[in-house]
């Protein structure tokens, strides 16, 4: 049994899920707690590699091709990082997760649901986070932040962000007790707050 605690953010392109993820981190240093704060894709070592090709590659990538690239990074960061730091007694933070690949491939691309928690369930041998925080933000305003320089995934249109948001909330409304939404418009401070509550309880 692991004993650390396994706390995953997600969101879509722009919502401020990097900068809570580090303010959480921060506090619960200052509390004394040992975190590992990740991502996906690509914490290291191969998952660079692989990161490097899903964001940046700009020939035809098949939505199955782009699942599996997915997994196989989610399936090295879990065994080779993920793993040994709850062993450790860790609270590992980590940046998107299973919850992305259904509803970016799933949601987002079209693809099979079932099929997609099949594979989430082999690249992760199993592993759930403790809780999934979603930030959620209306898609205009999440363009808005991304800005005009777009990587692969972020410059896949409006009505692709449209389904991607609606495939996190209905993710949350399917496993309320692991995933929390947090409305992600609402002041920096505000959103940290909320997410310390969710955190204590
Ligand atoms: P990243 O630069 O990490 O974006 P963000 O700061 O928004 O997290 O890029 C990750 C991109 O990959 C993002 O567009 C979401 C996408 N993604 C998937 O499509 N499927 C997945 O399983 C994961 C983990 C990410």
């Amino acid at each position: 049994m692991a004993k650390g605690l396994f706390i995953t953010f997600e969101g879509g392109d722009g919502c401020g899920k990097t900068t809570q993820i580090n303010l959480l981190d921060e506090y619960l240093r200052n509390k004394g707690f040992k975190t590992l704060l990740t991502r996906e894709p690509g914490s290291k070592g191969l998952g660079i590699k692989l990161r490097e090709i899903l964001l940046n590659y700009d020939g035809e990538v098949s939505p199955v091709a782009e699942s599996f690239l997915f997994l196989a990074d989610r399936a090295q960061h879990v065994d080779c990082i993920i793993k040994p730091a709850l062993e450790e007694g860790v609270i590992v933070l980590c940046d998107r997760h299973t919850d992305s690949t259904v509803a970016y491939q799933g949601y987002g691309r079209g693809l099979d649901l079932e099929q997609i928690h099949r594979l989430n369930k082999i690249a992760t041998s199993g592993l759930k986070p403790d809780l999934t925080i979603v930030l959620d933000v209306d898609v205009e305003t999440s363009q808005k932040r991304v800005g005009a320089e777009k990587d692969r995934m972020e410059s896949a249109g409006i009505e692709f962000f449209e389904r991607v948001r609606n495939g996190f909330l209905e993710i949350a409304k399917q496993e309320p007790e692991r995933v929390k939404v947090v409305d992600s418009t609402q002041p920096i401070e505000e959103i940290h707050k909320q997410i310390l509550e969710l955190v204590g309880r």
